[in-house]
């Protein structure tokens, strides 16, 4: 019987080396965007070891957390895309590529102008965890028996409720570059669910990384360098996806797949793909009378929560799901519809959600007493001569 492998471990070795000169096995061709690479230091480009771009969707003023961040150059792109009201963290468990980090930050803020980025020692599946805190609480005292492993233990418990490395509901975007394959198939769901944990209300996940086009069999998955390499840890493609829907996220699309893959492993084929998601489809449910109509191009679309929506219908919906309907992913698909009268948030009642089946009449949308006649002024548009 063949023993599992210690993914962590070939992980933790393959990177260290890494991280010191550059692999190019490990490289997987990306095309950022050269004006953000001017002022980030060549050894930290050329230890590149991602497979797409999430900063791309990043946008200014936001909280950004990179998982895994490497040698740091997605957290130096994404520094200057947030802008000075803006804050990167990065997080990785490798001392090696935290130093390659860590090295270049000063150089970085020297050139930009302000210093927005730090880098943290973290599990990415564990980050209530900091682990250059508990690097010094263990130099300074060692486990040597029962008792001190007890005393650590509530170390990390007070750390974990008291002052987690990242705290719950605290960051806009969670960006990760090739780095989540590497996480153990057991601690898999374990890490998405801190990715929902840390994210806010409304924000959002955007992933980059490899998935596999059919199942990885067991012999793949236990051998070192194509674990460590990026290759049979990865999802499939359908899996990465349900993993979001799993842990709680919703609007879940994949705006980039490889055309080509980026290797073929014993007839499997691995591509990077860039998937974002959201979070803040849970909480209750208030009537507000509002309603959307879906546009096309589908006869009808499902969402996340089970609606389904058909198109160019006035369908019935709660306000978390009228403020979600409203914003992106799915704003451009949908036209919102107010009610004349607002209703005030503390006289709604909860909405029983009939799943899309419910249909909103404009009489109730408007009103019941609604008569009115309103015409066209008479200068209001012929002059310009663009009359309707
Ligand atoms: C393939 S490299 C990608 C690095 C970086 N994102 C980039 O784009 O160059 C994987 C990185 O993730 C880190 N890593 C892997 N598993 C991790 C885990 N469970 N927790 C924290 N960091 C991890 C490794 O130390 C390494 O720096």
């Amino acid at each position: 019987m063949s023993t599992k492998l210690d993914t962590e471990q070939a992980v933790r070795e393959r990177y260290a080396a890494a991280a010191q000169e550059c692999e190019p096995q490990l490289c997987c061709p990306v095309d950022y965007d050269a004006q953000y690479l001017k002022v980030i230091p060549d050894e930290v480009i050329q230890r590149d070891y991602g497979c797409g771009d999430p900063s791309k969707y990043v946008r200014e003023g936001e909280t950004v957390l990179d998982l895994g961040s490497g040698g740091g150059k997605i957290c130096f792109i994404a520094s200057q895309v947030v802008g000075p009201s803006g804050t990167v963290i990065g997080v990785d468990m490798n001392d090696t590529m935290l130093d390659l980090a860590r090295g270049s930050q000063a150089s970085v803020a020297d050139k930009i102008g302000y210093s927005n980025v730090r880098f943290c020692k973290g599990r990415i599946q564990d980050m209530a965890i900091d682990r250059d805190a508990v690097d010094e609480y263990l130099k300074a005292n060692p486990i040597t028996d029962e008792a001190s492993l007890q005393r650590y233990e509530a170390f990390a418990t007070q750390m974990r409720r008291e002052s987690p490395m990242i705290p719950d509901n605290s960051v806009d975007v969670v960006v990760s570059n090739c780095v989540l394959n590497l996480v153990d198939a057991s601690e898999k769901e374990k890490l998405f669910a801190e990715i929902f944990r840390v994210l806010k209300r409304g924000g959002r996940a955007v992933i980059s990384d490899i998935v596999s086009d059919e199942e990885v069999p067991v012999s793949m998955q236990n051998d070192p360098e194509l674990w460590s390499g990026c290759i049979s840890g990865a999802f499939q493609e359908c899996d990465f996806l349900s993993a979001f829907d799993r842990a709680g996220f919703y609007g879940i699309e994949m705006p980039i797949l490889q055309d080509e893959p980026w290797q073929t492993v014993e007839g499997i084929e691995f591509r990077s793909t860039t998937v974002i998601a959201y979070k803040g489809k849970e909480g209750p449910c208030f009537e507000h009378n509002e309603a959307v109509i879906y546009r096309g191009p589908f006869r009808s679309v499902t969402d996340d929560m089970g609606h389904v929506f058909d198109r160019g219908e006035r369908t019935a919906v709660c306000r978390k799901t009228f403020e979600i309907m409203t914003r992106e992913p799915y704003t451009q698909h949908f036209v919102a519809v107010e009610p004349r009268e607002r209703i005030d948030p503390k006289d709604a009642k909860p909405f029983t959600c009939s799943g899309g089946v419910e249909k909103r009449p404009p009489k109730i949308t408007k009103g019941r007493g609604y008569k009115a006649n309103i015409l066209p002024q008479a200068d209001s548009c012929c002059d310009s001569g663009d009359c309707c």
